[in-house]
C-alpha cells in the first residue's frame, strides 16, 4: 500500500461513550462466551474453516480498531495499526461468505458487502488527506462490527448458545 498522505498528526478527538461502551460490552461477551465454552469440556465440533476464520480475524478487529480509534491518530503507529485493521475487517468480510447459518446468505451478509466497499474507501480517503470523511467511514465500520458482534449473541446463534447455554 503505498504511503498516506497524512503526514503529521492531527488533533486528537475521542470516539464517543457509545461506541467504547458497545466495544467493551461485545468483547466482555465474546470473551465469556469463549472461556464458557473451552470450560464446558465438550470438544468445539460444527465451526467450519469460514467461520474459525471469520472468528479469528474478527476477535483480534475489536481491541484493535477501538485502540487505533482512542489513540493519537495520523502517525506512523496509527498507519500500521490501521493497515492490520484493515486486513483484518477484508478477511472478516470475505470470510463470511463462507458461513451460511441458515444454508443460504442472509441481510448481514449485506452487512459483508458494505465493509468491502467502505474499508477500501476509508483508506483511498486517508490517502488523499481528506481526514474527516476517513475517520467518519472508519467509525461507521467500527460500529458495523459492534452491531454485526451483538448479533451473534441473540438466542438462537452459535455464540448466544455458547454464553447463555
Ligand atoms: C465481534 C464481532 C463479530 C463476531 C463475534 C462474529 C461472529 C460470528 C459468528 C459466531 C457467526 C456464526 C453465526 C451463527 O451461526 O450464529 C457469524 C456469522 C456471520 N457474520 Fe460475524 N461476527 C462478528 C462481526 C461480523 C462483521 C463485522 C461482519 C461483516 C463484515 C460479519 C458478518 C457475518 C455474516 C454475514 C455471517 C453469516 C450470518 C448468517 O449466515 O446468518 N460478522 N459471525
Amino acid at each position: 500500500m503505498a504511503s498516506l498522505a497524512i503526514d503529521r498528526p492531527t488533533p486528537y478527538r475521542a470516539p464517543s461513550k457509545m461506541i467504547v461502551g458497545g466495544a467493551i460490552l461485545v468483547g466482555s461477551m465474546l470473551l465469556i462466551a469463549v472461556v464458557r465454552r473451552l470450560n464446558s469440556g465438550v470438544p468445539i465440533a460444527g465451526v467450519s474453516p469460514w467461520l474459525a476464520v471469520h472468528l479469528a480475524t474478527v476477535i483480534p478487529a475489536l481491541p484493535l480498531g477501538a485502540y487505533v480509534m482512542i489513540r493519537r491518530k495520523g502517525d506512523r503507529l496509527h498507519r500500521m495499526l490501521g493497515r492490520t485493521w484493515v486486513i483484518l475487517m477484508i478477511v472478516t468480510a470475505l470470510a463470511s461468505f463462507g458461513v451460511r447459518s441458515s444454508g443460504h446468505l442472509s441481510w448481514i451478509h449485506i452487512l459483508s458487502l458494505v465493509v468491502l466497499v467502505s474499508v477500501p474507501r476509508g483508506v483511498v480517503m486517508a490517502m488523499r488527506g481528506q481526514v474527516s470523511k476517513h475517520r467518519r467511514v472508519m467509525t461507521n465500520v467500527y460500529i458495523g462490527l459492534i452491531v454485526a458482534g451483538l448479533f451473534v449473541f441473540l438466542p438462537g446463534r452459535l455464540l448466544g448458545s455458547w454464553l447463555f447455554g
